[in-house]
């Protein structure tokens, strides 16, 4: 029979993250509080929120470096508590905003320290894997501090490489990084689930998140949305299609103002807002109508919001 401890595991273990009302306080601030969520292995989960909202804090509370307040979680199926707190760094690894690198040693050496720091069966090995993946083997050799800001970012992603995490989390890898350098990360993000790792990723930048993440949750110290990014956008917005005729259109009354399928239109011109239901049943019939009509369609589709518009609607509700 499975204590109450095994069987928790065991329903936890199919998640990399399941995260059940966690709180945490600094004395009398509330870092964040009652979030729950669940993070499949081999997803690259996006943390969003403003400044302030809880993000540092729930990835160091998750990686063992603070102590929950109070609710529970389990990391890599293992239960989030002071006793299991090697067991799970074994599985995760986290790259800190500022990765804090010696800058007398090079690379290479600052790799070395950290294989130290692991007890790495095979540093050497290890080491040149690790810089392998980010693209930085042929600059072992160079002192940190000569390193630009996206350099230094791949050295911390190659550190935390260095215990083949099954689960990675990267406090903002992106910030401050000019737009190669970003696209160069984000390619490296990519690669690392196509290598099965499961990637929790803070970001202030929204286009990142709906780039590279499976699934999205804003906090603003309390999870305000969580889901698909295509589930959260039908969740928080009428869908929106756009109209281009070639001519204004005459009848409106007729054709939109009266058209059951249309909630409320807009226009500029002859580029047309309509506010529907479903549009992959709509656009067909609004089709359909507007040609009998004798309306010369020029283009019609959904408009898809990004998530920036989402994130601001979210976290301007409080
Ligand atoms: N060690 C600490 N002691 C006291 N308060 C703290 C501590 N660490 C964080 N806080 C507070 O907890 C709240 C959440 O901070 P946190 O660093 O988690 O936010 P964040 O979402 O990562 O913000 P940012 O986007 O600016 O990095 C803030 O009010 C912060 O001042
Ligand atoms: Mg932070």
């Amino acid at each position: 029979m499975l204590t109450q401890t095994e069987s928790e595991s065991n329903h936890n273990g199919d998640y990399a993250l399941s995260v059940e009302n966690l709180s945490k306080n600094f004395g009398q601030r509330t870092a964040f509080k009652n979030i729950s969520f669940k993070v499949a292995y081999g997803e690259i989960f996006g943390f969003l929120g403003p400044n302030g909202a809880g993000k540092t804090t729930t990835v160091r509370t998750l990686g063992t470096l603070l102590k929950p307040t109070s609710g529970q979680a389990f990391v890599g199926g293992i239960k989030l508590n002071e006793s299991n707190s090697q067991k799970i760094r074994s599985v995760i690894s986290i790259m800190p905003e500022n990765p804090g690198l010696y800058g007398r040693l090079s690379i290479q050496e600052n790799l070395e320290c950290f294989g130290e720091l692991y007890r790495l069966a095979d540093p050497k090995e290890k080491i040149a894997q690790s810089l392998k993946a980010v693209n930085l083997f042929d600059r072992r050799n160079d002192l940190c501090r000569s390193l630009s800001k996206g350099l230094k970012q791949r050295v911390g992603l190659a550190r935390s490489l260095l215990n083949n995490p099954k689960i990675l989390f990267l406090d903002e890898p992106s910030s401050g990084l000019d737009p190669v350098a970003t696209k160069e990360v984000q390619e490296l993000i990519l690669n690392l689930k196509s290598k099965g790792i499961t990637v929790f990723l803070t970001t202030h930048r929204l286009e990142e998140a709906e780039k590279l993440c499976d699934k999205v949750a804003i906090i603003n110290t309390e999870l305000k949305l969580i889901g698909k990014t295509d589930e959260i956008r039908s969740q928080l917005f009428n869908s929106t299609v756009e109209l281009k005729t070639v001519h204004p259109i005459e009848n409106t009354v007729e054709l939109l103002d009266n058209n059951p399928d249309i909630n409320s239109w807009t226009n500029s011109e002859s580029t047309y807002l309509l506010q529907v239901g479903t549009p992959s049943t709509m656009i067909p019939k609004i089709v359909n109508l507007l040609v009998e009509n004798n309306v010369e369609i020029l283009a019609i589709g959904e408009l898809r919001h990004s998530l920036e518009d989402i994130y601001l609607k979210t976290v301007e509700n409080g």
